[in-house]
């Protein structure tokens, strides 16, 4: 299978096996969420599922459901009330504890509001995903108000942290996110603690919220080349770099 179609198996499979009618769930961002997203637009469109309340987190999710006819909610809605049964979402990176990076795509900080406050969080990715440590291979973004830019940017040195502003592709200057904020990129020479960096990140004044996930523990699944998805919990992942 191509990496497409184990994306596609993935994020579907999720949907097929966490979500029952009535659920409200948490909708995330990014190529694989992506096909999480269009099976769930397939199953109400059939009718297979129904009554579900879907909160999407970014601007990108908005979209794939308005065209697919998914109706949306807010975190903040009343029938929502800050509560979601569960939330499907991709990773950048999945280590050994089930401690993940996200905001790969620039939608960290309502990927975290919904994720933190869901009963379940399924992880969606392939096995490229999955690594020893955090923060080596692929960044941790930290989303940071404007102003906050070189003073925040110091702050993380400070931490051990080499800092890139993440610059936008077909605008001139940097990514703004779906929040007007700016997003640092931040790597490290050697193994961080991801428990104590996700609090630590977000002490620095202007910092809004940072990728890394380590307060709920995820249902990993993991989509491979010969079409099989794999399922962890709790430490059963396997090592790999
Ligand atoms: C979006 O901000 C991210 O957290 C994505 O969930 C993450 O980057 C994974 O995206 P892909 O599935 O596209 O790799």
């Amino acid at each position: 299978m191509d990496t497409e179609q184990i994306k596609e198996r993935v994020g579907s499979r999720a949907v097929d096996d966490y979500v029952t009618s009535g659920m409200k769930i948490g909708l995330g961002t990014g190529s694989t969420a992506v096909w999480a997203v269009r099976r769930l637009g397939e199953l109400l469109a059939k009718g297979a599922l129904k009554d579900i309340l879907a909160v999407p987190t970014s601007s990108q999710t908005i979209m794939e459901c308005q065209d697919l006819g998914i109706p949306l909610r807010s975190v903040n809605d009343p029938e929502v009330s800050g509560e979601l049964d569960l939330t499907i979402d991709g990773a950048d990176e999945v280590d050994s504890s089930l401690f993940c990076t996200k905001g790969g795509g620039g939608a960290l900080l309502i990927e975290k509001i919904v994720a933190y406050s869901s009963k379940r969080f399924i992880i969606v990715i392939d096995e490229n995903k999955i690594v020893s440590n955090l923060g080596l291979k692929f960044p941790v973004p930290v989303e940071v108000v404007r102003e906050a830019r070189v003073p925040a940017t110091k702050a993380m040195e400070h931490l051990g942290a080499r800092v890139e502003v993440r610059m936008a592709l077909k605008k001139m200057g940097p990514v703004i996110t779906d929040n007007g904020n700016i997003i640092l990129d931040i790597r490290f020479d050697g193994p961080i603690d991801p428990m104590e960096m996700e609090q630590e990140l977000n002490h620095i004044p202007g910092v809004v919220e940072n990728g890394l996930f380590t307060r709920i523990k995820p249902i990993v699944l993991v989509g491979t080349t010969s079409g099989k998805v794999q399922r962890y919990t709790s430490d059963e992942i396997p090592k790999s770099e």
